[in-house]
């Protein structure tokens, strides 16, 4: 019997940026493969569209469901295959997540629990039934964990199995044994595609998991690891339905602009903004300072500082809620805002320094969003906007993407973000990302074996920047090395150098007649002048101390060789960003990672929910529909 849901082990996979050296590699050997692939893959797209089948199946009102899942918003869900025989189920896009997350039945039970829980879970996994299923216990998400007490503690019930996109039939690529995760917790209503390439770490692990992005451009099935994603907009034309195209990006949806961003050096925060203002259409400044946020499709609402919160409040006149920690909105004022129709304009810099950013603008519909069980007991209208406790937690979420296109590069680790445009029946126009050539993005080749080096997880980013300073060191001390060298031997020419070097060898040849001595009368203190046997070695004294200094070169490629590959990416954020200093860089790196591992979140107590979470493991009997589905390879063909 597989363990389900077993006494949690409360251990969290690592994701860190030390896993970034996996990465590296993957992408190396991808690209290897790539170059070798006759047939180049096109990017896919992968529609929010259900079959005929599943619109039948799922409720009478199944068309009007199917564009406003999710107990936060009228979110577009997308149709994924899980293990096998397939069970079909829908789920959201995140860009944060690093493997593929599916509510489980687990998810649906216990008392309370709506009769059409499944069905607004997005269709449970059932994972007993899943021939294919490797089980690898309960872990922490280990996602959001800066958001607060109840997303640190989340955790699912982690395995590999089989993964397919869109529905059975529908010819979407499929992967075997991939990275998934059974969900149970309420946090997340609706299970996630994870489209963020970092590998999973699981610590009794040895080898970091890959993700699904990256399996699939592995497999040759995406022409670069790339993505773009818009939420869709179910209050635009004839509700607009998200899209997500892997690989590429659809020309068709957005209005061009010069704009590329830069990954942030923290990878976990990859997707990192300047946001530079807010703006309302009545000219209101609702951002008083620039603050740098994450784009993280994971969550629904933008969460912003508290004095951006006020300035909301005071022009939309919101009241927040206590008690559910939202911004509420009853009937009266809801006329209010409607009849106001302030629209917002955001401005989004690659760094605050930047005076040039892409503007972003959303009516008031895109905020005009009801909530949900179990958020709130009847489903009233709220403003998704969240107050964020600190720096750490500043993000934009789903809400985000509906007037937002996002396209992001893993390659060339950088994203772009554009303001989608509005044409109805727009003829699609899918281009492919391409990779870059293997020695541009290779760059480090031949220094991939050493990724699986065990290091302290709290420190990795420590340990990174310290091997990337390490590594510039032994550089530095290399070629000081070289140039002291020829210099010594421009100078021997010279008399006096000459003279210097007959005293020097004189001390050298005393010191060696001391050495030989010591070595004849056997005296075990000869090897404490830390010089080799060989006398010769004692003239060099220089070459002598150079291997000492050079240690650190040792070590740093020995440790952290393809670190130095990421490191070449974190040193080009290190120009781009204001910390100029590589002193103060240091210093911060470790303090941000410390920030978004720490335990000790708190936000609303979250006792209800833990203990409501154990009182469903007793297991229901619920069929889920379920038939054979092989797994159909390449050309997944949209709509
Ligand atoms: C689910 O059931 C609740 C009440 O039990 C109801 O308010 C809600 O509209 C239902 N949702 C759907 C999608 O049918
Ligand atoms: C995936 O698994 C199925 C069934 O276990 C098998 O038939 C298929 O060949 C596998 N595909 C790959 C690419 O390994
Ligand atoms: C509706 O909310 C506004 C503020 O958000 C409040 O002033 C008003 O009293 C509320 N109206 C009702 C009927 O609750
Ligand atoms: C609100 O303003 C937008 C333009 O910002 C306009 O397209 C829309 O029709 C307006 N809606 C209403 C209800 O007036
Ligand atoms: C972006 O919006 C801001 C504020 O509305 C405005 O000042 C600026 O000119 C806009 N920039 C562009 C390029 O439209
Ligand atoms: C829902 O109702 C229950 C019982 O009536 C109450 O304890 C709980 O606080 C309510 N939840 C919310 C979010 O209002
Ligand atoms: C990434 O950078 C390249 C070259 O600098 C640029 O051509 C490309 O458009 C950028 N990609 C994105 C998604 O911004
Ligand atoms: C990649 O390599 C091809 C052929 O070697 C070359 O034509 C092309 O310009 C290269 N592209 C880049 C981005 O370097
Ligand atoms: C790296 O690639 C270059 C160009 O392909 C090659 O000349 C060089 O030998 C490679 N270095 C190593 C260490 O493999
Ligand atoms: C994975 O995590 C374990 C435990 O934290 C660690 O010992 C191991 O080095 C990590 N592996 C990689 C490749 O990062
Ligand atoms: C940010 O806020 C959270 C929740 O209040 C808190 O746990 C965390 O320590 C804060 N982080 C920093 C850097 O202040
Ligand atoms: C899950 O599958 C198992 C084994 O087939 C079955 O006994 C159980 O009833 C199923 N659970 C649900 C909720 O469908």
């Amino acid at each position: 019997m597989r363990r389900i849901w077993t006494a949690p082990k409360r251990t969290t996979p690592d994701v860190g940026p030390h896993a970034a050296a996996g990465l590296w590699l993957w992408i190396t050997i991808c690209l290897v493969a790539r170059v070798a692939a006759a047939t180049a893959p096109t990017a896919l797209d992968v529609s929010p569209i259900l079959s005929d089948r599943d619109v039948v199946a799922f409720t009478p009102r199944g068309t009007d469901r199917l564009i406003r899942e999710g107990n936060d918003g009228p979110w577009s869900t997308f149709p994924i295959m899980v293990g096998s025989p397939a069970q079909d189920t829908r789920v959201l896009i995140s860009t944060a997540s690093t493997s593929t997350w599916v509510v489980a039945v687990q998810g649906c039970q216990g008392s309370d629990i709506p009769s059409n829980c499944s069905t607004t879970r997005g269709s449970l996994f059932n994972i007993s039934t899943s021939t294919s299923w490797q089980d690898n216990g309960p872990w922490g998400l280990n996602i959001e964990s800066n958001l607060g007490a109840n997303y640190a503690a989340d955790e699912g019930q982690f395995g590999w199995d089989t993964v397919g996109l869109g529905f059975q039939g529908s010819g979407g690529p499929t992967l075997n044994h991939t990275v998934v995760a059974g969900l149970q917790t309420m946090d997340y209503y609706i299970g996630m595609l994870g489209l963020n390439p970092r590998p999973t770490n699981f610590s009794d692990f040895n080898h970091p998991q890959p993700s699904y992005l990256s399996l699939l451009y592995e497999n040759s099935k995406i022409p670069s690891l790339s993505y773009s994603y818009t939420a869709g907009a179910q209050y635009r034309l004839n509700k607009v339905l998200g899209s997500l195209t892997l690989g590429g990006y659809d020309d068709s949806m957005f209005a061009h602009n010069s704009i590329t961003f830069p990954f942030y050096y923290d990878q976990s925060r990859d997707l990192t903004v300047g946001l530079k203002s807010i703006t309302g259409s009545g000219g209101e400044s609702l951002l008083p300072n620039g603050i740098l946020t994450l784009i993280d499709t994971t969550v629904s609402q933008i969460w912003l500082p508290r004095e951006a919160c006020t300035a909301f409040e005071s022009t939309f006149g919101l009241v927040y809620d206590e008690t559910t920690e939202l911004y509420l909105v009853n009937d009266t004022q809801h006329a209010t805002l409607q009849k106001q129709n302030t629209s917002l304009t955001f401005t989004l810099v690659p760094t605050l320094a930047d005076t040039v950013g892409v503007n972003i603008t959303f009516p008031y519909a895109a905020f005009d969003l009801e909530v949900s069980y179990p958020l709130v007991n009847t489903t009233q209208r709220y403003f998704p906007l969240h107050r964020a406790d600190n720096d750490t937690q500043y993000t934009l979420g789903r809400v985000f993407l509906q007037e937002a296109y996002l396209t992001v590069d893993y390659g060339r680790s950088n994203f772009s973000v554009s303001q989608r445009t509005w044409e109805l029946n727009a003829p699609k126009h899918t281009v492919d990302i391409l990779p870059q050539n293997a020695t541009d993005s290779g760059n480090g080749n031949g220094t991939g074996t050493a990724t699986v080096t065990a290091k302290p997880q709290k420190t990795s980013i420590g340990a990174i920047v310290g091997g990337i300073i390490a590594g510039i060191a032994a550089i530095a001390a290399l070629a000081f090395g070289i140039w002291f060298f020829l210099r010594h031997r421009r100078r021997v020419s010279e008399e006096q150098k000459a003279a210097e070097l007959a005293q020097a060898i004189e001390r050298a040849a005393q010191q060696e007649q001391k050495h030989k001595a010591a070595l004849a009368a056997g005296n075990a203190d000869a090897n404490d002048f830390g010089i080799s046997r060989n006398p010769d070695a004692a003239t060099y004294k220089h070459e002598l101390d150079t291997p000492g200094e050079k240690t650190p070169e040792m070590y740093g490629s020995n440790h952290y060789g393809n670190v130095e590959m990421s490191a070449e990416e974190l040193m080009a954020e290190l120009a781009a960003r204001e910390e100029s200093t590589v002193g103060r860089f240091e210093l911060e790196a470790p303090h941000e990672l410390a920030e978004l591992s720490g335990e000790d979140r708190r936000r609303m107590d979250c006792e209800g929910l833990h203990s409501q979470q154990q009182q469903r493991n007793a297991r229901r009997n619920i069929n889920t529909p379920a038939s054979t589905g092989t797994p159909r390879p390449f050309s997944w063909q949209q709509e």
